[in-house]
This record gives C-alpha cells, structure tokens and sequence, in this order.
C-alpha cells in the first residue's frame, strides 16, 4: 500500500463547530478546503456563509454583524443569512452575482453539522448522532486540535487502538490493549466500521481509576463505531475485573464512557480533531470532569504529536513506499477501503 492518501469527500456532512463556540462574533473555519464564516441570527439560528467577500475577497469572519446581515470589513458589502449581497457602496444597483455561497447546516448533539458539497443532496437524517453530548444523563467535556496531518492518518490511528499501549502508554494504554485481539464488522450499508476489543483481564491504566476510583484489575471493552468520514464514537465500558453486565442489559458495575471523536478534514494536509467525552458516573462532579478535559487532551496532543510526523515523514519520502500490515490493521484498513469508495461516489450497498 503506497501513501495513505484519501480525497476529501465533499458530499457529507462534517462538524464544523462546537454550538456554543458559534454565536454573536463570527467564527473561521476551514472544512474539506472551504474557509467558512460562522455566526448566529438574533434568533439563534446557525448560519455558515463562505468565508470570502466576492469584491476583494476580504474574509466575511473578520467582518461584522448588523442584525442577521454580516457587513464586509473592507468596503462593506452587506450579505444576508442567504448569502445574497444586500448593499453596496456607492450605487443602487447591486450585481446579480453578488453573492456567496450558503451552507445547510443544522445543530444537533451539541455539534454544528455543515454539508459542503452539493446543496441538493443535503439530508439532515444522515447525519449520525451522538446523543451523549446533549443528555441530562451524561456529563461532557470537550475539546478541538488542529493537526497538521492529512485527515487519513487521524481516521488510521483512532480505528486502531493499540496504539495506547505505547504512545499512550502509562495514560490510556496497558499491555492487554495491543495484546487482545480485535472483532472487525463492516456495515457497507450504512457505511460504518465497527471495531471491538473486549478485554476481560486487564490493567487500569490512570484515566479510568481516577475518575471511576476503581482500584485492581478491570475488564474493559473498546466497542468502536466509525461513521465514515466524520463520526467516531468508542464506546468504553470498565467494570471490576469478571463483571459483565446482567441479562436484562442492565450493568449496575459498570462504567460507562462514550469518546466521540470529529473527524473533520480542513485542508489536503490538515485536519480538525474534535473530541469530547461523555459519562454516566460522577456526574455532578467537577473535580472529575477537569481531570477527564485536562487528560483526554493530553493524550489527543500526543496523536497530534505522532500525526505531525507522520505527515512530515510521507511529504519527504520517495514515490513508491510500502506500508506493511498485519491483523490489528484490520479496522483502519476496512475504513480507507470505505472512504475511497465514498470519494469514488460508488453508491452505498443495499
Ligand atoms: S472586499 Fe468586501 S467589500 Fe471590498
Ligand atoms: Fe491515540
């Protein structure tokens, strides 16, 4: 396998945001290549306009609002939500081109979901949902990186976890995750990976027992579904060692964590990772939820570390390097064999 280089798939729906990071001061994103501008109306609503003023292209996210219209820092050309321009100085009439685009965009999951390619084919049903994020039953913290790696070597690294043994290593990891095998199951219909490492003896590592206070050994399950190409969600359940849950589906023992990851491709060499982890123990305790933001981050900065060099490594190397892979692989490569269907435009199994 040569470069694990995958196109950026426009027709999907991508995060763009965190909702609460979207509000009254435009905000700059940059999704599959498009700079985007971000802002709401004084009703609430998300609004995600090209980031790009048809005069001289001054960026709309360093412009201001008046109401619900932005007005272009630089000469003020004026745009409503639509993205159809309003006003411009100096004469009545307005050229029929002046315009730029407008994203569908919806909220939901405590996310702000923008779909980049072709307005038409914009279904909010696709989206996948990631309904610990907006749950009085959980608490949640949250996070963004940037990476200077191409989106391809983040979706690599979450979808094979045993990695956390070494680079994650006296955080995360302990040597039953690289040592336990995996279960791979491709849903070519939806489109999703699942990945699942059910490890019932094992070390726990200082993430889990200082914030769930187990003390000795745990069993622990990694059950990992990867909506391509956007949502990754680890499912993560810590019990005491031999404690699964009772036939009723209850699971009175157990801890329960979903690690959600966005998987948002900003450039061809660049991609936003946002993180966020939600719980169903402690719940009120802020204690915990500082412990679980401040570490999870410190574990995502050392991806960021590791995918920086990675991508430094592929920009030199000659034409023609071989990847080698072996069985823990499986999942990373089921999703790049996804991706590039998808970036293909080969229409989904039924
Ligand atoms: S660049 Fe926006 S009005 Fe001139
Ligand atoms: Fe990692």
């Amino acid at each position: 396998m040569a470069k694990p280089t995958i196109p950026m798939i426009r027709n999907q729906w991508y995060v763009a945001a965190y909702g609460y990071e979207v509000g009254r001061d435009l905000l700059a994103r940059t999704v599959c290549g498009e700079p985007l501008a971000l802002y709401r109306t004084e009703d609430g609503d998300p609004v995600v306009l090209a980031d790009r003023c048809v005069h001289r292209r001054f960026p709309l996210s360093e412009s201001r609002l008046d109401g619900d219209k932005v007005v272009c820092g630089y000469h003020g050309f004026t745009y409503d939500k639509t993205g159809t321009c309003v006003y411009v100085p100096g004469q009545q009439r307005i050229p029929r081109t002046a315009r730029v685009s407008s994203y569908p965009v919806v909220e939901q999951d405590s996310f702000i979901w923008v779909w980049i390619g072709d307005p038409a084919q914009a279904d909010p049903t696709a989206i996948p949902r990631a309904p610990w994020l907006a749950d009085d039953e959980w608490t949640s913290v949250y996070g963004m990186e940037p990476v200077a790696a191409r989106y391809s070597l983040l979706v690599d690294n979450l979808l094979d976890l045993s990695h956390e043994t070494y680079l994650h290593g006296g955080y995360i990891g302990t040597p039953e995750v690289a040592e336990t095998p995996i279960d791979t199951e491709v849903d070519e219909t939806n489109r999703i990976v699942r990945v699942s490492r059910h490890m019932a003896d094992a070390a726990c590592p200082p993430f889990y027992a200082d914030s769930t206070g187990i003390q000795g050994r745990i069993t622990r399950w990694q059950d990992i579904e990867y909506f391509a190409p956007c949502l990754y969600v680890l499912h993560s359940r810590i019990a005491p060692q031999g404690s699964v849950p009772r036939p009723d589906g209850s699971d009175p023992e157990g801890f329960h964590l979903q690690i959600v990851y966005a998987i948002v491709p900003e450039t061809e060499n660049s991609v936003l990772d946002f993180w966020a982890v939600a719980r169903d123990f402690a719940r009120e305790d802020q204690e915990v939820s500082d412990y679980l933001a401040k570490f999870n981050r410190t574990v995502v900065l050392q991806d960021v570390t590791a995918l920086n060099l990675l991508e430094k490594a592929i920009a030199q190397e000659p034409e023609g390097v071989q990847e080698l892979s072996i069985n823990i692989d499986t999942g990373g490569l089921a999703a790049r064999r996804m991706l590039r269907q998808m970036a293909e435009g080969t229409p989904a199994a039924v």
